[in-house]
C-alpha cells in the first residue's frame, strides 16, 4: 500500500522552518507572476485537485483553483449541491472515492473532525481550505502580507487582534508567534480559546521568544502594535447568533480614534482575510490606502495556494 500522504489541517503542525519556507515559496511565485514570467514547469499536468466546499467562499475558492491551473493541474469544484455527501453518502465513502481519482482535496468544512475524519480516510494530500477551528491558508498569506510590508522580516513585530475567537485567530496567532511576532488579543470577556490552541501556542512562544497576550481591552491590545487585524463576528454557521453577537462586541470596531487612542506603532497597518463587514472595522481604516493591506493580503491567497499545493502535493509534504 501507499505511504500515508502528509496533510495541512493547521499551523501547529508545521516547523518554524518550514512555514518560513512555505511563506519564501509562495513569494517566489508571486514574483514569477508579477514579472509575467511564463510557469513552463507544469508538475500536475494531467492531473486533477479536487474542491469539496460545503460552505460558500470567494478568495479560497479562486486561489485553489487558480493554483491548480498555474501548476498545470485541473481543479474540480465540488458544491454542496453538486456530489452526494451529506444527503446519499457519508464522508467516509465520498473521501475515499475522490482520493482515489485526484491528486489532493481542498476541504471547506463546518466541524474540524471532519478534516480529521477526511485525513484518515484519504489516500491523497488534504488541505484544509478552512474549518471552524483553522484556516492555515489564511495564516501563510498573512505571514507572507506581513513579512513584504516590513522589510521582508516578521521579527520583533507585534499583531494586535480586536476581535472574536475564531478559525482565522487561532492560526493566525500560532503562525505569528512561530514568525517571530508578538501577538496581543481582545476579545470581548466571556470569550475563550481552546485549551489545545493555548497550550500550543505556549509551547511555541517559549520556544521562539515570543509572546501572547490576551485580554479584554482593545486599547491595551493595540499599544505599540505594527499590525492591527480582525475578521467578522459572524462566521459562516452563526447567522443565527447575529443580534447577540453584535451586542457582545459592542465597543469594538475599529476605528482611526481606537488605533489613535490604543497607541499603536507608527508605522502600524490594518489587516482583515474578508469578507468585511462595516460593523468590525470603519471605511477609514479598511480603505485607508496607506495602511490597509487587505486587497494585497486578498491577493496574496493564490501564492500561498501555490505555496501549498507544491509542498504538499508535488513535493509529497516535503516542505524543506
Ligand atoms: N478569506 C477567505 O477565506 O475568504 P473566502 O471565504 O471568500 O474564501
Ligand atoms: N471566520 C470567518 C472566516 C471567513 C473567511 C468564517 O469562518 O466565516
Amino acid at each position: 500500500s501507499q505511504a500515508k500522504p502528509r496533510h495541512l489541517v493547521s499551523m501547529l503542525e508545521l516547523s518554524i522552518k518550514e512555514l518560513e519556507s512555505l511563506v519564501n515559496r509562495a513569494a517566489y511565485h508571486k514574483q514569477q507572476i508579477r514579472s509575467g514570467a511564463v510557469n513552463t514547469t507544469q508538475p500536475l499536468s494531467g492531473k486533477t485537485v479536487s474542491l469539496i466546499f460545503n460552505k460558500r467562499s470567494t478568495r479560497t475558492r479562486v486561489s485553489s483553483e487558480g493554483a491548480a491551473a498555474y501548476l498545470g493541474g485541473c481543479p474540480m469544484f465540488l458544491g454542496k449541491d453538486d456530489i452526494q455527501l451529506g444527503v446519499n453518502e457519508s464522508l467516509h465513502d465520498t473521501t475515499k472515492i475522490i482520493s482515489s481519482m485526484t491528486s489532493s482535496i481542498f476541504a471547506r468544512v463546518n466541524k474540524h473532525s471532519d478534516i480529521q475524519e477526511m485525513c484518515k480516510y484519504s489516500s491523497v494530500p488534504i488541505i484544509n481550505a478552512l474549518c471552524d477551528t483553522f484556516h492555515p491558508l489564511q495564516a501563510i498569506t498573512d505571514i507572507l502580507t506581513i513579512k513584504e510590508s516590513f522589510g521582508n522580516t516578521t521579527k520583533g513585530l507585534k499583531l494586535a487582534w480586536i476581535g472574536d475567537v475564531n478559525n482565522v485567530i487561532n492560526d493566525l496567532c500560532i503562525a505569528a508567534l512561530k514568525s517571530g511576532i508578538d501577538v496581543s488579543i481582545a476579545v470581548p470577556s466571556g470569550l475563550k480559546f481552546e485549551e489545545a490552541i493555548l497550550s500550543g501556542a505556549k509551547e511555541i512562544s517559549a520556544e521562539n521568544g515570543t509572546t501572547l497576550k490576551i485580554t479584554n481591552d482593545p486599547l491595551e491590545a493595540i499599544n505599540g502594535a505594527n499590525v492591527i487585524v480582525t475578521d467578522t463576528w459572524i462566521s459562516m454557521g452563526q447567522e443565527d447568533e447575529r443580534a447577540q453577537k453584535l451586542k457582545q462586541f459592542e465597543g469594538f470596531q475599529i476605528t482611526k480614534e481606537m488605533i489613535s487612542k490604543g497607541k499603536a506603532a507608527e508605522n502600524w497597518k490594518f489587516m482583515h482575510c474578508l469578507p468585511r463587514h462595516p460593523e468590525e472595522v470603519h471605511d477609514e481604516v479598511f480603505y485607508d490606502e496607506e495602511r490597509s493591506l487587505v486587497f494585497e493580503e486578498g491577493e496574496n491567497r493564490l501564492y500561498a495556494a501555490i505555496a501549498v499545493l507544491e509542498g504538499f502535493v508535488v513535493n509529497k509534504g516535503k516542505l524543506l
